[in-house]
């Protein structure tokens, strides 16, 4: 009885008083994924997900700290407690569901693909990028849908892995790499420091993004989509996509 009482005690509570009695929300990220999160001139972090996160700390009442690991390794981070959630524009998808539990979603998007316009003058097309085979090259972030999307519709072209997206980005701004899939959203931040890089104008699919939660932190979960559904009311996330969306 005793044993059951504990496991259930830790199913169903303790996550949220375990933040507050530590004083502090540790959110989980990767070095940049702008225009969602990076660091400004000043080196301070900023971006939709830092100002989400910075409000849920402070309803809950704590200071708030970044924990920075590779896009690569940051579930099985989330898993061995690094950090209590994951707010990282992650793609709620059913594989990484049996890992950890998502959040409802509080944005949508999708899987495009960016092209430099000194390289592709007239743009590039899904069915070129085909016709390309091995020829054609890839850049995508590794482990991310990019990356799942670039192997699915483009079988045959050479994919080249990347530890960040700025990273994987950098190939097409150098005209290494023929293409980049990512997120749509992306386009928001690279098209202000790259004016010669466009997307298709298409999205390969659609995405929606959660934050991921350690299956045993149910209490955390719900409370976290509490707040989402209450913030998608109030209109603060329209507000948040407008702030840093518009160009
Ligand atoms: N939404 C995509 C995914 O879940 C890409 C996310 C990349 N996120 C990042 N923080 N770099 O795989």
């Amino acid at each position: 009885v005793l044993i059951m009482v504990v496991s259930i005690i830790t199913i169903f509570g303790g996550k949220i008083e375990e933040i507050q009695k530590r004083g502090v929300l540790l959110v989980g990220q990767d070095p940049a994924y702008a225009p969602f999160y990076g660091v400004n001139t000043k080196g301070e972090r900023i971006g939709y997900e830092v100002d989400l996160a910075k409000m849920m700390a402070e309803v809950l009442g704590v200071k708030l700290k970044f924990v920075i690991t590779n896009w690569d390794g940051i579930i099985p981070a989330l898993l061995a407690d690094k950090f209590d959630f994951v707010l990282a524009g992650m793609t709620i998808t059913p594989e990484r569901a049996i890992k950890v539990n998502f959040s409802t979603s509080y944005y949508e998007t999708g899987q495009t693909i960016f092209y430099n316009t000194q390289k592709y003058p007239n743009g590039i097309t899904i069915d070129e990028l085909k016709k390309m085979g091995k020829k054609a090259k890839i850049a995508v972030q590794l482990g991310t849908t990019g990356e799942f999307a670039a192997r699915k519709f483009f079988p045959e072209a050479q994919i080249l892995t990347f530890e960040t997206v700025d990273a994987a980005a950098y190939q097409i701004i150098t005209k290494k790499a023929d293409v980049l899939v990512f997120d749509e959203l992306y386009y928001g931040s690279i098209s202000k420091k790259y004016a010669s890089i466009k997307t298709i104008g298409k999205l390969l699919n659609k995405e929606k993004l959660g934050i991921a939660v350690k299956k045993e932190n149910l209490d955390l979960l719900l409370w976290i989509n509490t707040f989402i559904e209450c913030k998608k009311t109030d209109g603060t996330l329209d507000q948040l996509k407008q702030k840093w969306m518009v160009d």
